[in-house]
């Protein structure tokens, strides 16, 4: 749906009438909204526009959403309000992004400073929206062309970091009963395996050394590779793997039940396959698992975990958790505690539940009070702090190839990631951003490493 609202008194842009110049775009929430923000960015750029230094020099501020959690919508509102400036001029802003599907309209009547509101399928429509938030109308897009979407993005434009993100699948048709996303960002789409390869490889040429593979069921992507067979995930990892100047493959995030056979092999037979796994399993109880409409038990997902470690014994196990799902007794969050101790993880992210409208489980009995949903999180947090540490005091000795991403805090320092996806915090002269190095982990934080340099592996 493409159409525009009326609003007559509203404060005129700093430019009123003026294309803007000088665009600054903000992603909340999860990787892939990252990489819509990062194309959105080289869509402007590439139409003439500069990239601003901060919100307070853009002519354009772009808030690109997220609505899995409240909080996180809450965030855009107040976020919205704070861009109005002394002089009692603002910005053109865009709100894209999931709270701008899900809430399309509304938030132009709620927020009446918003100029445009565009869908996650459809900011490649931003030019346009722009054009008409010129005229004084509020734009409003929310459809969903995604394939129309990826079709008219320009190229991919030389990258700031050696390690990338590329979207091979968008959407999501299982309806956990919790989730908004089926209904924000759609049925479960991939993209074509050839654009992939295409993408990837530009990536590579504009100096990536390592992608990161995205989707919200990344390891769903079907398609079918250059002599027309149809392949999983594993297929286009393969033809990356085979691409000379990349060095590391990552994917995220993975629904357990599309975990294949193939893609299992995959980390035991391609090098490049980094030894690091998302995959969540939510609860541990079976009865909220059912309730979530999960499709999986914790004994299936148990059993999972031990395909996967047969095929490669060091993967670095990560995933999410809900606490806090209606109906979650004590005895529902011990089945959780216990699922965590059975997997050990690397890493993880868990949240309280948080009631989304228009999802089944926000209309569910027992919904559960905030301060017990506290308490679970805090014992389910120090439990899986204790493993990440844990796991990061193992790697203390050990020799690894880090690829260094960022500069680090103190001078002369750069920031890098490990096989294992842990940071390592490394001073190596004449090392650079981009760098792949060896070196020995001296000692571990729980949230980071310090190495010691070996050699430059690779320049
Ligand atoms: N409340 C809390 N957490 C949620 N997630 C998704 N929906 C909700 C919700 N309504 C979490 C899940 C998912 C991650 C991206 O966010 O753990 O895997
Ligand atoms: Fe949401 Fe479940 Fe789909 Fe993940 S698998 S995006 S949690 S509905």
């Amino acid at each position: 749906m493409t159409h525009s609202i009326d609003t007559s008194p509203l404060p005129a842009p700093e430019s009123a009438g003026d294309a803007p110049r000088r665009y600054f775009v903000t992603s909340f929430g999860c990787q892939m909204n990252v990489y819509d923000g990062e194309r959105m960015g080289e869509m402007l750029a590439a139409q003439g526009m500069t990239q601003a230094q901060s919100r307070d020099e853009a002519d354009l501020v772009i808030l690109n959403t997220c609505h899995i959690r409240e909080k996180a919508v809450a965030r855009v509102y107040s976020d919205i309000g704070r861009l109005k400036r002394e002089d009692g001029s603002k910005p053109m802003i865009a709100v894209a992004g999931c709270v701008a599907q899900a809430e399309g309209e509304e938030i132009a009547r709620r927020a009446r400073s918003v100029d445009i509101v565009v869908g996650p399928q459809a900011y490649h429509r931003l030019p346009q929206l722009i054009d008409q938030a010129r005229r004084g109308e509020t734009a409003i897009d929310t459809d969903m062309p995604v394939a129309a979407k990826f079709g008219a993005l320009p190229g991919r434009a030389r990258q700031q970091r050696p390690s990338a993100f590329l979207t091979v699948q968008e959407g999501c048709d299982k309806f956990c009963t919790y989730c908004v996303v089926p209904y924000t960002r759609g049925a479960e789409i991939s993209r074509p395996y050839a654009d992939l390869v295409g993408e990837a490889r530009a990536l590579v040429e504009a100096g990536v050394k390592e992608i990161t593979l995205l989707g919200q069921n990344v390891n769903a992507w079907t398609g079918e590779d250059d002599q027309g067979r149809a392949r999983g995930l594993e297929g286009l990892i393969e033809a990356l793997a085979d691409m000379t100047g990349l060095e590391r493959i990552r994917y995220t995030t993975s629904h357990p039940n599309d975990m294949t056979d193939a893609l299992i092999a995959a980390h035991r037979d391609i090098p490049k396959l980094m030894p690091y796994l998302h995959l969540p399993v939510q609860a541990g109880s079976d009865r909220i698992l059912k309730a979530m409409n999960r499709s999986h038990t914790a004994a299936s997902y148990l059993k999972l975990i031990e395909r996967i470690r047969a095929a490669r014994p060091d993967i670095a196990m990560s995933g999410d958790f809900i606490v806090g799902f209606p109906g979650e007794t004590e005895a529902d969050f011990q089945a959780t505690l216990d699922i965590v101790r059975d997997t050990v993880y690397a890493q993880a992210f868990s949240f309280k539940y948080s009631p989304r409208p228009g999802t089944p489980a926000a209309d569910m009995e027992d919904q559960i009070a905030p301060e017990i949903m506290d308490e679970r999180l805090q014992r389910l947090q120090d439990l899986l702090n204790t493993q990440q540490h844990a796991f990061n005091l193992d790697t203390v000795g050990k020799r690894m190839k880090v690829l260094l991403e960022r500069p680090g805090r103190k001078p002369g320092q750069l920031v890098g990631k490990s096989p294992w996806l842990q940071s390592v915090h490394v001073t190596q002269e004449g090392a650079r951003i981009g760098d792949l190095i060896e070196v020995e982990i001296v000692s571990a934080g729980p949230n980071s490493l310090a190495g010691e340099p070996l050699a430059l592996v690779a320049a």
